[in-house]
């Protein structure tokens, strides 16, 4: 058995990251990085939007050098885990010893029923953005995209495909993509940016199967229609890719988050971390579990991780909710989150697109400022959320702007 000093599952940007900042805490030992992924280590946002697009070569999206990666790099998947003996057990049949290890398995993309099927894609990796690239050139300007499911990768990839002349439309199954997070009524305003890009939208009927043998040519709806396509890009959702600890002992949260305390630690020896998307940390503010899937918030704990296992500069780790996403050449940024209860009021202003900002409010506190193609609401919102409760009327600011 080989001894791989801090084993880190997961070399996406929260596990890359760990390994980067305990070299910069000044770790010496040996680091290992395990991900059945065969590309080095990159970053996820631009493969919805600048590599899908074709205006980003594939390099512009490493995280660090990938010759730094080569040494400790082991493109295998984690299948096993035994804490007491401190062994990790990879699906290549090797066994990793371990000294600290850090959970940044990140999350696995939900298929639909029938998939695998050619020409039907989800997108998490460097290869599906690669295979989803090459379809969107194959059919060209003009054919058929649908995109299942209006969530951050839907919008993103229809904005990405429409830019690239394909003709898209998007079937959501709630009454509004992201009306879940964002509440009906901000959810309805920001749908109409796919309307002012000339992509259908579709809401309130799920996609329950893809038609087509081999190759996919449509899909259909729960109400029976079949919408036809040439190429289907599946964004439903995603789910902690954590059920190879099951029956491990890590403490699993019912969604399959990996349950930590406010510096990631998951049991009382600090042997084991969670960082990333899986990881679901204790806040001590709310007293309850938070997991958050934001890229700022992966980042923040890779460096609470590191300081951890290093015992330089060690700080709790606060969640990060900020989330941003580049769609039709304009920028949508969500700043706290917003609530169940929330009220919710929209400020609209005018610009060469479609530019409005939600604030929300929970007894009277600042919750959640979203901000649509409006940068300056965003840094006003910044100011707001600093002192959630102050005096400051954030709508009367915009409205002012
Ligand atoms: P998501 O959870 O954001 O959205 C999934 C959407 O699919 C939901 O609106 C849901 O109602 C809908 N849906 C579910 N089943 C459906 C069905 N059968 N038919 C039609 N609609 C259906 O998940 P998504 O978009 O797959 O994103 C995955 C992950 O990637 C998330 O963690 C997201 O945060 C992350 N991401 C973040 C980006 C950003 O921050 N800009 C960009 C791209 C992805």
């Amino acid at each position: 058995m080989t001894d791989c000093g801090v084993v880190v599952v997961g070399a996406s940007v929260a596990g890359s990251r760990v390994a980067s900042e305990l070299r910069d805490a000044g770790h010496r030992g040996v680091i290992t990085l395990v991900d059945p992924d065969p590309d080095a280590p990159y970053d996820r946002p631009p493969l919805s939007k600048q590599i899908l697009a074709g205006e980003w070569d594939e390099e512009r999206a490493a995280l660090g050098d990938p010759a730094q990666w080569q040494a400790g790099r082991r493109v295998a998947a984690a299948i096993g885990l035994d804490p007491e003996r401190r062994v990790l057990r990879l699906d290549d049949g090797f066994e990793l010893a371990y000294d600290k290890l850090v959970l940044a398995c990140g999350m696995a993309p939900i298929p639909l029923p029938g998939m695998p099927r050619e020409g039907a894609h989800l997108l998490r990796t460097l290869q599906d953005c690669r295979r989803l690239r090459a379809d969107l050139e194959r059919v060209g300007s003009g054919g058929r995209l649908v995109v299942v499911g209006g969530g951050f990768i839907g919008a993103e990839v229809a904005s990405t495909a429409r830019s690239r002349g394909l003709d898209v439309t998007v079937v959501e199954a709630q009454e509004a993509p992201l009306s879940g997070l964002l509440g009906t009524e901000a959810a309805t305003e920001l749908a109409l940016l796919h309307r002012d890009n000339d992509v259908r939208l579709l809401c309130g009927t799920p996609v329950v199967g893809l038609v087509g043998t081999p190759s996919v040519t449509g899909v259909t709806l729960a109400d029976g229609r079949v919408l036809p396509a040439d190429v289907v890009v599946v964004g439903v959702g995603v789910r902690p890719d954590t059920d190879w600890l099951e029956g491990s002992g890590v403490p699993l949260a019912a969604d399959g988050g990996v349950l930590c305390d406010e510096y990631c630690a998951v049991d009382p020896d600090r042997t084991l971390y969670a960082v990333g998307d899986v990881a679901r940390c204790h806040d001590p503010r709310r007293e309850h579990y938070v997991r958050v899937e934001h890229w700022t918030d992966a980042v923040a704990q890779a460096t609470v991780v590191a300081h951890d296992i290093t015992g330089v500069d060690r700080a709790p780790h606060r969640p990060d909710y900020f989330v941003w996403s580049d769609q039709y050449g304009g920028k949508i940024t969500l700043l706290g989150r917003p609530g169940p209860d929330d009220t919710c009021t929209l400020v609209r202003t005018e610009g060469p697109r479609r530019r409005f900002a939600a604030v929300y409010r929970h007894d009277g506190d600042l919750t959640a400022v979203l901000t649509v193609n409006w940068p300056k609401a965003l840094v006003a919102a910044r100011r707001a959320m600093a002192d959630p409760a102050g005096a400051e009327d954030v709508v009367a600011t915009l409205k002012n702007l």
